[in-house]
């Protein structure tokens, strides 16, 4: 496990530092930047679980490692940790997509009874209907506020044509190339 090490805050500049960003103000502000949308999924301890995510990343080609970030007010860390791994399942801009990502990002939705799905060759859920799906061991964790950034190591992959799903300005809509 690497180090974590924090950026120390000069006094000087702490004294010139404009007011604290509020949460609103960073929701609207990240709300210019476009992601595509993904669905990441765990065999979890005893049932699937997965939930909607826009805050994956690619890290690193060689290991092949990517990251996402879960919000603690979930409480579902540990089902990931147990698991000890997760799929990111890429979603496209069709219909059957657009459904999952609403359907998986609805509190007490029985997510996985409409979900088309499949235990991967690492044990993790993979959902058919994704444009690929990245198959993950849990490589790492780190603190992030009021997230925790969740660090996979890539075993596998699965891919399949069509266009990806985007997410702007808290609205889904389709990437045309
Ligand atoms: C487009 C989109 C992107 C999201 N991205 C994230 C994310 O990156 N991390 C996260 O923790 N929640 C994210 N959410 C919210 C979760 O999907 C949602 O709160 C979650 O499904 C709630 O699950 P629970 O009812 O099991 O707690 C996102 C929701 C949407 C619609």
């Amino acid at each position: 496990m690497e180090t974590i090490v924090p950026v120390s805050t000069n006094e000087e500049d702490t004294a010139t530092a404009p007011a604290p960003v509020s949460a609103t103000e960073l929701r609207d502000a990240m709300g210019h930047f476009l992601t595509g949308v993904t669905i990441v999924t765990t065999r979890g301890i005893d049932q699937p679980y997965g939930l909607t995510v826009n805050s994956f990343n690619s890290v690193s080609l060689d290991p092949p490692l990517v990251l996402w970030s879960l919000d603690l007010g979930h409480d579902r860390a540990d089902l990931f940790r147990k698991a000890g791994g997760f799929t990111v399942n890429v979603m496209g801009a069709d219909s059957a997509c657009d459904e999952l990502i609403r359907l998986f990002s609805k509190s007490d939705a029985d997510r996985f009874s409409g979900a088309n799905w499949l235990s991967g060759v690492s044990g993790q859920p993979v959902l058919a209907d994704a444009i690929a799906s990245l198959e993950c061991r849990l490589w790492a964790e780190y603190p992030g506020g009021d997230h925790v950034i969740f660090i996979g190591e890539v075993l596998n992959i699965s891919t399949r044509d069509g266009r990806p799903a985007a997410y702007f300005k808290g609205q889904l809509s389709a990437f045309s190339s």
